[in-house]
């Protein structure tokens, strides 16, 4: 697509993690585990842990700022609010929080959940948005704050997480920097990795029973959800380049979610993609879900080594089953 004001750029980034960070040696005071079992079988040294005053909201909001810099754009002139979460302040939706709190005066707000995949998701959504010509500035948002629902118990789950949030600017642009994408969901293999509702009845009346209760901690099948990974994301990333009419070796970095270095390291050899074009940032912060992708972008992106024209392949893989990729240019 290269109609005039039609096309999509991303202009800004900006992430925040919570100031608290929990090594392995931290977390082996809490469960059966070593440095070294989590970091060989994950890559993970630490994750930042969000204080209970610290809401997802005002992790989104300071990721949103420091985009919104990065791209000159006053936060009136953002059209919408996308905010990919599964870790809601509020269930009703969490955007609205973001932007009130950043003064988003102009712009519509709200949710979208799809796990660690909601980035990917949420940047294709954000798109439709610019192409159609509906919007022009849109702030993407990718929060989590996992160790709200990880049983703290449970050493299966709890090493991998983190907290965290990482934002976009998305602007209409002349040339459009959205170069393919492709998307895939898989509700049959949701018993892999959920963090369910869980109803306990409750009668109110003899005839009128409900359900009430809250959500049960993560629960993972870790080798279904390895396999799956290693597995599905090569491939939709090879759609995804399809799509965008390019080949392997004119990607110059590989985005993957932060779940696993096994699983960044098979995808990487899989595709033939070398490790100096992998990102990778999962020994400081774990698994951040929704959070992840962009957290990573801006770090890469703030330290100079994403250059203007870059082409990076995005993609998100996680609870639904859901997975997708994007390939896009870094236009600044
Ligand atoms: N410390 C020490 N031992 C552990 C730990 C731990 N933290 N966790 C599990 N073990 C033990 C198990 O109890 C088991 O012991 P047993 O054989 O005596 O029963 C043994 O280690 C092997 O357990 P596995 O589950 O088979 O370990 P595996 O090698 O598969 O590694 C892991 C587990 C790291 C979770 C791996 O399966 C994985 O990374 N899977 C992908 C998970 C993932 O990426 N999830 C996130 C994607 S979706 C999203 O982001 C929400």
């Amino acid at each position: 697509m290269n109609q005039p004001g039609v096309g999509v750029a991303v202009t800004g980034t900006g992430s925040m993690v919570p100031a608290t960070s929990l090594s392995n040696e931290g977390i082996s005071s809490l469960v059966e585990t070593s440095d070294d079992w989590i970091a060989t079988r994950t890559g993970i040294r630490a994750r930042c842990l969000a204080k209970p005053e610290e809401t997802l909201a005002s992790l989104a909001t300071q990721a949103c700022r420091k985009a919104l810099d990065m791209a000159k754009l006053e936060p009136t002139e953002v059209d919408l609010i996308l905010l990919a979460t599964s870790t809601p302040d509020d269930l009703f939706g969490t955007a609205g929080l973001v932007q009130a709190e950043l003064g988003a005066t102009q712009a519509v707000a709200f949710d979208l959940t799809a796990a660690c995949s909601g980035f990917v998701f949420g940047l294709v959504t954000a798109a439709q948005f610019i192409r159609t010509g509906t919007y022009q500035n849109i702030l993407l948002i990718g929060a989590d704050v996992l160790s709200r629902w990880v049983d703290w118990g449970d050493r299966r789950t709890c090493v991998l997480f983190g907290d965290g949030a990482g934002a976009v600017v998305l602007q209409a642009n002349d040339r459009d920097q959205l170069l393919g994408f492709e998307l895939r969901t898989d509700g049959t293999q949701n018993k892999y990795l959920n963090l369910a509702y869980h109803p306990e009845p409750k009668e109110l009346l003899p005839e009128v029973t409900i359900g009430q209760n809250t959500f049960h901690p993560i629960t993972m099948n870790g080798q279904e959800v390895y396999r799956f990974a290693v597995r599905r994301v090569p491939e939709i990333i090879e759609k995804a380049l399809y799509r965008a009419n390019l080949t392997v070796d004119q990607v110059d970095w590989l985005l993957l979610h932060q779940a696993n270095q096994r699983i960044m390291d098979a995808v990487g050899d899989r595709l033939g993609i070398p490790a100096e074009k992998i990102i990778s940032n999962l020994a400081k912060y774990g698994n951040t879900s929704a959070a992840s992708i962009p957290l990573a972008l801006d770090e890469e992106v703030r330290r100079g080594s994403i250059q203007p024209g870059h082409t990076i392949v995005a993609s998100g893989f996680g609870a639904g089953l859901s997975w997708g990729a994007a390939v896009f240019n870094w236009a600044r």
